[in-house]
């Protein structure tokens, strides 16, 4: 992908987001929302995918037709709130292999320690698509991408929902070779961590936990 930041303008993901942000949204209709937008942003993340034609034979005749070619994906799920978005990609792709890493921030030293990872295996050859709904810091996403990145991964993505340019600048800062596909460059980050004007914490809407 040539651009370190896409932010995907379609009407209707920025019609979906607007519904999501509202604080009135239940938790069963964020969650479907976000799967749609998730579907709508798979299809801009993969967009670059190469391809490749295949001799096949319609009812009427044989013919050379576009099919994808070479690298597997992998779909990478930052816990928790990464599986809402992973459940739109996998409905769009759904031979993806997918892997998780759990993150939690150590409340004295602010860094994200890991408690879970697990990914497909031969990671160098595949495309993977880190995916998080919200690149606020950006400190858990970029320690996922290094953590990826020493597993083998050479070719990653990072999916998100809201991003906020303090995030952005961090991850062009750590990891400039990963191009990161938004719905939203949202305004900043406020004195806690939160994304303005955001959606809230994006794992406690989707899961209705609080
Ligand atoms: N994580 C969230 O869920 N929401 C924010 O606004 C920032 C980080």
């Amino acid at each position: 992908m040539k651009n370190h930041l896409t932010v995907v303008n379609h009407p209707l993901v920025q019609h979906k987001l607007t519904l999501m942000r509202e604080k009135k949204t239940s938790t069963a209709v964020f969650r479907q929302l976000l799967k749609e937008i998730a579907m709508l942003l798979a299809y801009e993340v993969t967009r670059d995918l190469e391809m490749t034609t295949k001799t096949i034979e319609t009812p009427l005749q044989e013919t050379e037709s576009p099919t994808l070619k070479g690298k597997k994906l992998a779909l990478v799920s930052i816990l928790r709130a990464g599986n809402g978005l992973l459940d739109g990609v996998l409905e769009l792709i759904p031979s993806a292999r997918v892997g998780f890493v759990g993150l939690y921030r150590d409340e004295e030293t602010l860094q994200p320690v890991q408690y879970y990872f697990k990914v497909p295996t031969e990671l160098t050859d595949r495309r993977v698509i880190a995916v998080d709904p919200m690149l606020a810091t950006g400190n858990s996403s970029v320690h996922a991408i290094t953590l990826l990145k020493e597993a083998g991964a050479k070719d990653i993505r990072f999916l998100c929902l809201l991003a906020a340019p303090e995030g952005v600048k961090r991850m062009k800062e750590v990891h400039p070779d990963v191009s990161i596909v938004t719905a939203s460059l949202d305004e900043r980050l406020n004195e806690v961590g939160y994304i303005i004007p955001g959606l809230g914490d994006a794992g406690d809407r989707m899961f209705g936990t609080k």
